[in-house]
């Protein structure tokens, strides 16, 4: 099987600060896998680097073997990489419903005619309907977007990229701010979405139930390096791990 995503010796540094380095791996479809690793390791840069928010220094970059270095974020979301933020990034004042419609618009928008628009906006509300449907968020479809629970506007986010149909989908800590309860649902919700959706899944995560719970493979990024790379027991199990992440609790 070849690999939905390959990361080539990427690199990026923010003036003398070199914030990723030389990160090589291969990501194989309908995987679910977990990149952990301490604050300011690197982790939301690398994202940035993948969806094309921020241009990278050196390496290469393939989608479906297809080099995206230099691509815009539009081009990228177009080939089918999704994304959802580390701080949620919604329409606060729009209804939860249009929140999703925009993005369902917006894809049919790239494939269809001017003259369908019509149809095409009975087609975005069927699926944001379906996309809400399946986050569970249904009954709050016509509450203003800033007016839900933070852990209701997390998934909000997360619906938002679902509806541009993403292959990959990459989720950058999805539990962030969230009670244990919520995080549990969490949990719960992205297994069920990554199934249902048919995706490959890449997420970064500070909760380690998570990680060790639902990631097949984890990645641990160190000042910007990958450091390790493996099952979750292997990870587990891994001395270096322990001395700069996980600590001996695990
Ligand atoms: N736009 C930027 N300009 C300058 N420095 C930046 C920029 N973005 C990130 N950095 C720096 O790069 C380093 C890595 O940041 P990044 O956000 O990728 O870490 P992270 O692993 O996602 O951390 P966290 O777990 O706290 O979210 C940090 O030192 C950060 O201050
Ligand atoms: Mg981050």
């Amino acid at each position: 099987m070849t690999p939905i995503l390959q990361l080539d010796s990427v690199d990026k540094a923010f003036g003398g600060l070199r914030v990723t380095s030389k990160v090589s791996f291969s990501v194989m479809p309908g995987e679910i896998s977990a990149i952990i690793g301490p604050n300011g390791a690197g982790k939301t840069t690398l994202f940035n680097q993948i969806t094309g928010h921020l241009p990278s220094d050196a390496g290469a970059i393939f989608f479906r073997g297809e080099n995206i270095v230099g691509r815009s974020p539009q081009q990228i979301v177009a080939r089918g990489v999704g994304r959802a933020f580390q701080i949620a990034s919604l329409f606060p004042d729009e209804t939860v419903l249009d929140n999703i419609r925009v993005a369902c618009l917006s894809r049919l928008g790239q494939t269809r005619k001017f003259w369908r628009s019509v149809l095409d906006f009975q087609q975005a509300t069927d699926d944001a309907y379906g996309i809400l449907a399946s986050l569970g968020l249904d009954g709050q479809a016509h509450r203003l977007a800033f007016e839900l629970a933070h852990g209701d506007q997390k998934l909000l986010d997360i619906g938002i990229a679902l509806a541009l149909k993403p292959t990959l989908l990459l989720l950058d800590e999805p539990t962030a701010g969230m009670s244990p309860d919520e995080r549990h649902q969490m949990r719960a919700l992205i297994k069920k979405l990554w199934k249902e959706f048919d995706l490959t899944l890449v997420f970064i995560e500070h909760d380690m139930d998570m990680v060790f719970g639902i990631a097949q493979v984890v990645r641990v990024l160190q000042q910007g390096a990958l450091l390790a790379e493996g099952t979750p027991e292997q990870i587990r199990a891994n001395k270096q791990v322990i001395t700069a992440y996980l600590g001996e609790d695990f």
